[in-house]
C-alpha cells in the first residue's frame, strides 16, 4: 500500500533505474514521518515492480539528509507513533532489497543519513560530503545495524568516536575505509551515480541479486536492528532525550550532567 505522499521526497523512473529525490532543502532534508512513508513505499515499488532495477537515492540542496526531523522526535517522545511512517520500516526494508541500491551524497548525511549508507551497494560521495553519528549526542542509540556495521569497516574506536562524540567522517577517509565507492565533484556527482544505476540495471537481475545476498549476513543485521530498536524506543522517552531534543529547539549544547 502506498502511504507516502509528500512534496518532499520526488520520484522519477528512466531506464530501470528508480530515482528517489529527498527534497526539503530549507531543513537540510531532515526526514518527517511522511518523508519516510514516501521512501519506504519506493524501496517497495522498486522491489515490487519488474521494470525496475535499481534504485537511486539523492538529495537536493547542499545537504544529503540531516537525518530524522528532530521536532518529530519530541511527537514520538509524547507518544505519536506510526509504522509507516517511522525510520525502523525504511531501515529494514533498505536492508532486505534485493535490488541494487545506489547513493549520491553531498554535504552532510547525518544520522540515519549516513547509516543508510551502509546498506547501498554503490555510494558515490561529492567532496564536501561528511558522514555523521551523532545518536549519543541526541541521547539516542544507533539504527540501521550500525552499532555492528560500521565498526567491522573502521574498527571499534573510530566508530565509538562518531557514534559517542559524533566526530564527522570525511568523504576520502569514507572510500578509504569501504564506506564509499569514489568522492566525485560536485557538478559530476548526480551523473555519475545514475550512470553507475543505469549499468546495474542493464546487469543480470537474478545473478546480481543472489550476490547481493549472499554478501549480507541477514539473520545477524536484523538481530542486530531489533535491538538497536528495543532501545531506540527506550532512549527516547528518557530524561536524557527530552533533554537533547529541547536543547536542538532552543539552539543551546544539552546539558546532561545536571540530570
Ligand atoms: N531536524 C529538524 N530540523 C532540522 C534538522 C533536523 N534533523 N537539521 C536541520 N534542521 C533545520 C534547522 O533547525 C534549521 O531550521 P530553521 O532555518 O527553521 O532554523 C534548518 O534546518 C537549517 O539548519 P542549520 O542548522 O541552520 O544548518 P547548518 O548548515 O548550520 O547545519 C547540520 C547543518 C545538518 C549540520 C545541522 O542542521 C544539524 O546538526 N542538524 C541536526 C542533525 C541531527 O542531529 N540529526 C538527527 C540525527 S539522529
Amino acid at each position: 500500500m502506498e502511504t507516502g505522499l509528500t512534496q518532499f521526497v520526488k520520484t522519477s523512473e528512466t531506464d530501470g533505474v528508480l530515482t528517489l529525490t529527498i527534497s526539503r532543502p530549507e531543513k537540510k532534508n531532515a526526514l518527517t514521518r511522511e518523508m519516510y512513508a514516501a521512501l519506504s513505499d519506493g524501496v517497495e515499488r522498486a522491489e515490487r515492480e519488474r521494470e525496475i532495477k535499481a534504485l537511486l537515492f539523492q538529495g537536493d540542496g547542499d545537504s544529503f539528509t540531516a537525518g530524522n526531523d528532530i521536532d518529530e522526535f519530541r511527537a514520538q517522545d509524547a507518544g505519536q507513533q506510526s509504522e509507516e511512517g517511522s525510520g525502523l520500516r525504511f531501515v529494514d526494508l533498505i536492508a532486505k532489497a534485493t535490488k541494487p541500491l545506489v547513493a549520491a551524497v553531498q554535504g552532510n548525511a547525518v544520522g540515519l543519513g549516513a547509516t543508510m549508507l551502509l546498506h547501498c551497494d554503490l555510494v558515490f560521495l561529492a567532496e564536501d560530503a561528511r558522514l555523521i553519528t551523532p545518536f549519543v549526542n541526541l541521547a539516542l542509540v544507533p539504527e540501521a545495524a550500525s552499532t555492528w556495521l560500521l565498526p567491522a569497516r573502521l574498527g571499534h574506536v573510530q566508530a565509538y568516536a562518531m557514534f559517542a562524540l559524533g566526530e564527522p567522517l570525511d568523504a576520502s577517509t569514507a572510500v578509504a575505509r569501504g564506506l564509499a565507492n569514489a568522492v566525485v565533484p560536485i557538478e559530476a556527482l548526480r551523473s555519475r551515480a545514475s550512470a553507475a544505476a543505469a549499468l546495474l540495471a542493464k546487469r543480470p537481475a537474478g545473478a546480481l541479486s543472489h550476490t547481493k545476498a549472499l554478501m549480507r549476513e541477514h539473520s545477524r543485521i536484523a538481530a542486530q536492528m531489533a535491538e538497536e530498536a528495543r532501545l531506540f524506543r527506550e532512549c527516547l522517552v528518557t530524561a536524557e532525550a527530552r533533554e537533547a531534543f529541547a536543547a536542538f529547539a532552543e539552539r543551546r549544547p544539552p546539558d546532561f550532567f545536571k540530570l
